[in-house]
């Protein structure tokens, strides 16, 4: 996780959903960073200074002509540890690519080394627009990571691509950009923007867990949240990746920006929703990060199992579902997989052996193995444990956010994936 007290800039710009910036302050604030808001001439007029005054507690202004004696214009930049713009319309993603310097925002970009992330949000007629697009592209290659917009309900009654993302997912991406900057730092390498090398792939992530029904309204569950694969989802959408989220029981705060969700149910439909895209799709990947329930009552009710009838049942009898992912390996040798182990270790196994066991039972190209217990990992912001390889390498990945693993994660999938035509 990213260290508290970072100095963070968030520039908002003059889009309907400037209102939402007040929450993405809220989210880093309560992280324990100090915030800077920097609003542009047009999100004066949708939102007042004194809300992000209040907010920050610093001054927040379009002007360039306020606080002179500081030289605001320069210090608030260089002194930046991260700047998220949000909204980004498309007259500041105009301004920036052009490497404008007209008010305090463009002005304080300019003096930014730091990670840079923009939310973009406007009609999807104007996202698609080539000249928005032609910025966006100017952008990522010079060194800003440019979010994915959501798919929704836009101002109007219409719906496309160029939703801001929810608040809670641009802070989750923010400080997921400073964490991977600390990483850098740490090894002494240039941090570099969200990379774009998973552009042109196509990625099934499964996540959540599954449930077996007993009747209507009771099942087999089990404590899978789905934030890791939602990560994983987020990341791999961000690096460039055309990606649909099989999304069983969860506990999502949000759905993440720019990648297709459906929703399953049991492992027999998450197994024929997956093998049904992997027949009809040019799929490259596929990550497995779903809880699959090993078992499913032999019999589901029609109706409710009522205590103190002949329904009442005194046992349950549990039939084995099929290993999804070992039979996607087999059936589909081109495809790259990932699969997960959630491991508790035992009197005399340790977490990386049982991995290792599993590893070469399931036959996939990698494995996260993790430790998983009744307070750790699930439903954990964090992660840990060794990502293992078929050419016999065993990275350890130390505890860091969803996020960060999601990003060692990709790194790894990509070398695979660039080994391959896409
Ligand atoms: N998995 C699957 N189908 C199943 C069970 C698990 O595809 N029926 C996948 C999971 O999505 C994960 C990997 O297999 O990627 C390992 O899951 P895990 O629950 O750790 O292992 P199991 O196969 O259930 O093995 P064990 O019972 O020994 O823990």
């Amino acid at each position: 996780m990213a260290q508290a007290g970072k100095n963070i800039v968030v520039g908002v710009g003059g889009g309907i959903a400037a209102y939402k910036a007040c929450m993405v302050i809220r989210e880093f604030t309560k992280a324990g960073h100090t915030v800077t808001a920097i609003p542009t001439a047009a999100a004066e007029s949708f939102i007042g200074t004194a809300t992000l005054e209040a907010l920050t507690g610093q001054p927040a202004t379009s002007s360039v002509f306020t606080g002179i004696p500081q030289v605001r214009h320069v210090s608030v930049g260089s002194a930046a540890d991260l700047v998220v713009v949000a909204p980004t319309t498309a007259d500041l993603l105009s301004r920036i690519a052009a490497g404008a310097a007209n008010d305090m925002l463009t002005t304080t970009l300019l003096m930014a080394t730091c990670p840079v992330l923009l939310a973009p949000a406007m009609h999807t007629q104007m996202w698609e627009n080539s000249l928005v697009q032609r910025n966006v592209a100017t952008l990522r290659e010079h060194g800003y990571t440019v979010m994915e917009p959501a798919v929704g309900r836009l101002t109007g009654p219409d719906s496309g691509a160029g939703r801001l993302p929810e608040p809670h997912e641009i802070a989750d991406m923010a400080l997921a950009l400073l964490e991977e900057q600390e990483l850098a730092t740490a090894r002494s390498v240039p941090a570099t923007a969200m990379p774009r090398d998973l552009t042109g792939r196509y990625i099934i992530v499964t996540a959540g867990g599954t449930r077996e029904a007993l009747d209507p309204v009771r099942y087999l569950g089990n404590n899978s949240s789905g934030q890791q694969g939602a990560a994983l989802a987020a990341c791999a959408a961000q690096r460039g990746a055309h990606v649909t989220l099989l999304l069983g029981a969860h506990d999502l705060p949000y759905l993440p920006a720019g990648v297709h969700v459906e929703p399953v149910t049991s492992a027999l439909h998450l197994h024929h929703t997956l093998t049904a895209l992997l027949d009809t799709h040019p799929v490259d990947a596929v990550i497995m990060a779903a809880a699959v329930a090993d078992f499913r009552p032999t019999s589901t009710a029609d109706t409710k199992l009522k205590k103190g009838t002949s329904s009442e049942p005194s046992s349950i009898a549990l039939t084995r579902n099929p290993d999804i992912l070992a039979d996607i390996v087999t059936r589909y040798p081109h495809l790259t997989t990932v699969g997960f182990a959630a491991e508790t270790g035992d009197s005399d196994h340790t977490v990386l052996q049982l991995g290792r066991e599993k590893f070469a039972r399931k036959g996939c190209h990698l494995l996260m193995v993790n430790e998983v217990g009744f307070d750790t990992t699930f439903g954990q912001p964090t992660n840990a444990g060794w990502l293992l390889g078929r050419d016999g390498a065993e990275t350890r990945i130390p505890r860091m956010s969803k996020r960060g693993v999601a990003m060692r994660i990709l790194d790894q999938l990509s070398t695979l994936l660039a080994t391959q035509e896409p």
